[in-house]
Order: structure tokens, then C-alpha cells, then sequence
């Protein structure tokens, strides 16, 4: 190959990727071209992590007004955080079309090895990240971190200040709605002007635009709780639905209308921001919109990250469509509608690769990092029919309670009592809950394998703990689900005070028979610990978001040993 066609193939070949700079250790040491004058205003990140491999991140802002053309960084990667010890080096371009944010994909490293980053400029240095390769063979644990809902409006992300602060993670998980799509007037923003987070006037809109999205992440990115959380540990991300746009779906979203534009652009742009601005490395391209991949934690964990909400999901049904005009509900017509074992969340060919890698994958435990809730949540129906007709009053869910705790103490109950108790309905249909079909069959296929399955859960800004039954009441697996970093939970929807929320949260198990806890007011994040027979779940949390000033709160702690 000359020299000529070398280089336009590597120009071809970054186009293709989208400009994501691969390192080889044969390119360890490229001697350094001068570096542009730039700031590093949203500090660095790493994520993605492989055996041998981890993605850099930054963004170079160019600091001359005006300019536009593209900026160059340097880039290293130490053994210690001094940087006495540097292991390999770099030049990397970046421009207005990726919105000035810089990606290497560093190749050839050890696994299960710590290293330290950073990025140099002409006149300033980004801050010091610290990051970690996965391990490889025999390991004694894995710490994994995991978040869903940061929403900038509702506070400040004390809860990833907390994370970064508190410990070592293998990696952290992000389970999606790292940003929320919403205007200044939208959701969770009743505070933000008190508390000193209104969105700024250039960015105040409804996301719909490629320019939209990108100032938002770079909005969010100057929280120096966020800051602290990607400089500490590498992140394996998917997105929920607000990284496009409420109740996202293969096909459309609640928040879309047509007066918003053709939904396929929009959700181009809010893929491309994303890529840009999150340490991934999507495995079919940066032009794809296909997220769903695998991380092999040694022979102790396979983590499979899934999309529930972009590639494959069909339409949510709702309770209202099956609604007359009079509030009667049609439950014979929602019953079928729900059964339905065409109506799909992850699309065909995520399932089947799902299926397939299950097989293949031989690690002590199989964990899904993925977004909407698996456990089954079904309420008795007329909790149900007070939610969807709008109404906040909750006084006959502790009535229900107390009749369920009853009848669990051997009290014989009337069979209009009974009745009450064992009409249910599910609680969220744009949850697995609305799925029911496809989530039958990934559990026969977890039980044919006879996998220890653990899934990871978050949509919802509240702390949940389920055991994956099927139809037959087999237990197939256990559901960890996270607090929202900011975004406001069931205390909000609900008007509950603190202590109602306790309360309700305490009778919440009894009346959900799978549910085993849940936390129904604060906001925190989720520890997981993997060990050969045994798997640790701990919710952590915090007092406050309306300041930086936070404590930790009590949090919650499940173990559950293999038999
Ligand atoms: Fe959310």
C-alpha cells in the first residue's frame, strides 16, 4: 500500500467509524505534534473496557472565539497518576463535527490492570482519569456501580459525588437517562431556578436538533459530582428513553409529534450526541444505533447490555385504550392485547443474540444491564384504575394492604374482600410488565440453560428488589433495581411525605408478590458485588440534592447465596 492510498484509507476508515482514534502499540509513541490552544471545561472519561483495550475521553473546547477549524490534543495513559510511568502516548484531531469531543480507542494493554489519563494542550491539561481493564481468568469479586436518571433541573448528581468518593468499581454501569430531553418549563424543573439549576437560555427548548442534544450533554457534563464519577472509574452505558425522547420506541415516543419533525432525525441527532459524548464503543459503528453488547468480568460475571427502548421495541399499550368514554374498562380486549406473543421489547435479532450469547457465555453469573423494570409489579386493579384515571389518592392502597396482611395472618377474608385482593393489574406497561410473552421466554431459555441470572434495572427513580418468577412461580433470577441519581420518584407522583412514602414502601411486598423491598423516596445509586457463590446488592443514599452540600443517608442490604 503507498503512502498515499495509507493514508486515505485510514481517513476512510476514521470516517467510517466516525472519528474515533484507534491506538495500537504500534503507535504507542508517535512523537507529539504541537497541541492547540483548547480548555477541558467537561472534564474526561473512560468506558467501554475490554481485556486489552479502554476508551479515552475528553472534549477539547477551542478557546479563540470564533475559531472553528479543527483542534489538536495530546493524550496519555500512565501506570501511576504522577505520570513517571508512561506506557503510551498520542496525537488525536478533533472538530466541529464531532463537536470538539475526542475518543481513543487505546488497544494492547494488560487486563485486569489500572491506569491513568489524561489529555495536554497547548495551555492547559485536563484533569488526571483513572480507569481499569477487565480481568481475565480466575477473580475473587466484582464491584460494580450502577445509576439510571440524572436529571440536571431536579438537583445536583450528589449521589455520583457520593459513588466517585466511595469506592473502586470494576466499572460503572449507566442504565440510561443520563440526560432528560424536557425544556425549562418540563418535567422535574419546579426548583431548578431556587436551587441554581435552570437550563440555560441557548439550550431552554425541548431537545429536538443535533445542537439541542450536544449542549445538553455538555450542560450536564459541568456537574463536578458527574465529573468526579467518569474520571474515577470506566463507564459501560446504554441509553433509556429520555436520551431521545420520553417512552421512546422503535417507532416513534410519547414526547414526539409531528409538528416536532420526522422521528427518525431526531433520533439520528440524539444517537450522534450521544456517541459523541459518552465513552462508548458502539459495537456496529458510531453511524448505528445498535448499543446491545457484552463484558466478560474473568469467569465471574458476563454483563449483557441491553436496548429495551430503541432497536426493537414495539409500541407500549396503554390502559386508556381500553377505556369507553364512560371509564368502563374492557379487560377481556387488554388481556389479549398484553398476551399478544408477537408484541416485542427487544426486537427479534436482539432476542435471539441475547439467547445465543446466554448460551455461550460461561461465567458464575449472567447479569442484564438494561433499563425497565423485569420483575413482576402487579397491583390490585383498582390501585390501578385510581392511577389511570388520574387520581393522586392513595387511601385504598394501605386498605388493601392491611387486607393482604390480614389474610397472610389466617384471617379468613369475605370473597368480596378476596376479590379485591386478587384482581391485579400491572403497574407500568412500558415496562417488562407490558411484555409479558417475550419476557416468558427469555426465562424458559435462562432456566433450559440453567444460568444464575441477575438483572439490573432503573426507569423508574426508585429502589426495587424482585425475584424473577415465571408464569409457574419458578424462581429464575433476582432483580436489583437503582434509585434515580436526581429525577423525582413515587414520593412526587404520589404527594407522599416522607413518612407515607416509608409506609407505603413497607406495604408495598405484601401486596406485590414478588417485590421483596422497596425505597419509594430517596435518591441513590446501586452496589453490586459478585462473588463465586454469592452476590451483594446495596442501595446507597443521600440526603439532598438541592445543594452540593450532602450526606449519605441509611441505605438497604441484600446478600443472596447460591444453594
Ligand atoms: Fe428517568
Amino acid at each position: 500500500m503507498s503512502r498515499f492510498t495509507r493514508r486515505h484509507f485510514i481517513k476512510a476508515a476514521l470516517a467510517a467509524s466516525g472519528g474515533v482514534w484507534v491506538s495500537t502499540p504500534l503507535q504507542a509513541m508517535t512523537r507529539p505534534e504541537l497541541p492547540s490552544e483548547v480548555a477541558f471545561r467537561h472534564g474526561v472519561a473512560s468506558g467501554d473496557p475490554l481485556q486489552d483495550a479502554v476508551i479515552l475521553w475528553t472534549r477539547a473546547t477551542p478557546v479563540k472565539s470564533g475559531e472553528s477549524g479543527p483542534v489538536k490534543v495530546i493524550w496519555e495513559l500512565a501506570r501511576d497518576s504522577a505520570f513517571k510511568e508512561v506506557l503510551r502516548r498520542g496525537n488525536a484531531e478533533t472538530d466541529l463535527a464531532r463537536d470538539y469531543t475526542v475518543k481513543i480507542d487505546v488497544r494492547g494493554l494488560e487486563p485486569g490492570s489500572r491506569y491513568y489519563y489524561r489529555f495536554i494542550g497547548a495551555t492547559e491539561q485536563s484533569p488526571v482519569g483513572r480507569t481499569r481493564t477487565l480481568p481475565e481468568g480466575g477473580v475473587e469479586q466484582i464491584k460494580l456501580a450502577v445509576f439510571s436518571c440524572s436529571n440536571y433541573p431536579a438537583g445536583y448528581f450528589n449521589v455520583y459525588q457520593l459513588a466517585a468518593q466511595s469506592g473502586d468499581w470494576d466499572a460503572v454501569l449507566h442504565l440510561g437517562d443520563y440526560i432528560y430531553e424536557y425544556g425549562a418549563n418540563g418535567y422535574a424543573t419546579e426548583h431548578s431556578a431556587e436551587i441554581g439549576r435552570a437550563l440555560p437560555e441557548d439550550n431552554a427548548g425541548e431537545l429536538l436538533t443535533l445542537t439541542d442534544y450536544r449542549k445538553r450533554y455538555a450542560l450536564y457534563r459541568t456537574d463536578t459530582g458527574l465529573q468526579s464519577l467518569h474520571a474515577s472509574a470506566p463507564f459501560i452505558a446504554v441509553w433509556d428513553d429520555h436520551e431521545i425522547s420520553n417512552d421512546t420506541w422503535k417507532g416513534g415516543a410519547q414526547n414526539h409529534n409531528e409538528g416536532e419533525g420526522d422521528f427518525f432525525a431526531r433520533r439520528a441527532a440524539a444517537v450522534q450526541a450521544y456517541y459523541e459524548w459518552l465513552p462508548i464503543r458502539p459495537p456496529a459503528g458510531e453511524r448505528h444505533p445498535q448499543i446491545y453488547r457484552s463484558f466478560h468480568f474473568g469467569g465471574l460475571v458476563d454483563l449483557h447490555m441491553l436496548d429495551t427502548r430503541v432497536i426493537g421495541r414495539d409500541r407500549q399499550i396503554e390502559f386508556a385504550d381500553y377505556m369507553d368514554e364512560k371509564g368502563r374498562f374492557d379487560s377481556e380486549s387488554f388481556a389479549a392485547a398484553l398476551a399478544d406473543p408477537g408484541r416485542s421489547l427487544l426486537g427479534k435479532t436482539q432476542f435471539q443474540w441475547l439467547a445465543d450469547t446466554l448460551e455461550k457465555s460461561t461465567g458464575r453469573w449472567q447479569l442484564l444491564g438494561q433499563q425497565v423494570l423485569m420483575g413482576k409489579m402487579h397491583l390490585p386493579a383498582e390501585i390501578m384504575v385510581n392511577f389511570a384515571s388520574g387520581k393522586k389518592s392513595t387511601a385504598i392502597t394501605p386498605e388493601l394492604i392491611a387486607l393482604k396482611a390480614a389474610s397472610m395472618k389466617g384471617k379468613p377474608l369475605s370473597e368480596s374482600q378476596r376479590a379485591r385482593l386478587q384482581q391485579q393489574l400491572p403497574y407500568n406497561l412500558d415496562a417488562w410488565d407490558g411484555y409479558p410473552a417475550e419476557r416468558e421466554a427469555l426465562y424458559r431459555r435462562v432456566r433450559a440453560l440453567g444460568k444464575n441470572l441477575v438483572v439490573a434495572a432503573g426507569d423508574t427513580h426508585n429502589a426495587w428488589f424482585s425475584h424473577l418468577k415465571d408464569a409457574e412461580g419458578t424462581l429464575v433470577g433476582l432483580e436489583f433495581a437503582t434509585a434515580s441519581v436526581s429525577s423525582p420518584g413515587m414520593e412526587t407522583y404520589l404527594g407522599l411525605d416522607e413518612q407515607g412514602a416509608v409506609e407505603l414502601a413497607r406495604g408495598m411486598p405484601l401486596l406485590i408478590d414478588d417485590l421483596q423491598y422497596c425505597n419509594l423516596h430517596q435518591r441513590g445509586y446501586l452496589a453490586l458485588t459478585f462473588r463465586e457463590d454469592e452476590v451483594q446488592a446495596e442501595w446507597k443514599f443521600i440526603d439532598n440534592i438541592r445543594s452540593t452540600e450532602f450526606a449519605e443517608a441509611a441505605g438497604h442490604r441484600v446478600v443472596h447465596r447460591l444453594a
